[in-house]
């Protein structure tokens, strides 16, 4: 089914210079970005985004990392796009990202890996709906 899926191109992939190599991935695999927009993410952003991750050891080192520098934050539409971006992104950790994927060729570890995805449809609605209004994206 036709689907749409939230992804930020993060801090380390920004500073790289990176956000046209990554979408140029993202377009060759069928995914078409209908919104996007680069911002400077708020800490009490990040701590809403990765709420889920609050109680993990790594998360005041995530929400420092993705408040460090602009971030892109994208709306992705596709076939199974929630999936597709997904396989196109590789494994969060990159030294088991599959080559051809975005965190195999330019993520530089499993914290600055350079990407995020939706990891299911209902998450992707609740994560578009954090940075973009209806209006804001053009299908
Ligand atoms: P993301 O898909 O944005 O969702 C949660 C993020 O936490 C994940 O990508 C990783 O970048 C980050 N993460 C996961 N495990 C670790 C870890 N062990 N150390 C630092 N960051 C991590």
């Amino acid at each position: 089914a036709l689907e749409r899926t939230f992804s930020i191109i993060k801090p380390d992939a920004t500073n790289r210079n990176l956000t046209g190599a990554i979408n140029s991935l993202f377009e060759k695999n069928g995914l078409r970005i209908v919104a996007q927009k680069r911002i400077q993410m708020t800490t009490a952003q990040a701590e809403t985004f990765y709420a889920v991750h609050s109680a993990r050891p790594f998360f005041g080192e995530l929400v420092e990392f993705m408040t460090s520098a602009p971030v892109v934050v994208q709306v992705l539409e596709g076939e199974n796009a929630v999936l597709k971006h997904r396989e196109v992104m590789g494994a969060t950790n990159p030294s088991e990202a599959a080559e051809g994927t975005v965190r195999k060729e330019f993520a530089l570890s499993i914290g600055e890996n350079s990407v995020h995805g939706s990891d299911s449809l209902e998450n992707a609605a609740i994560e578009i709906a954090q940075f973009f209004a209806g209006n804001e994206i053009v299908g």
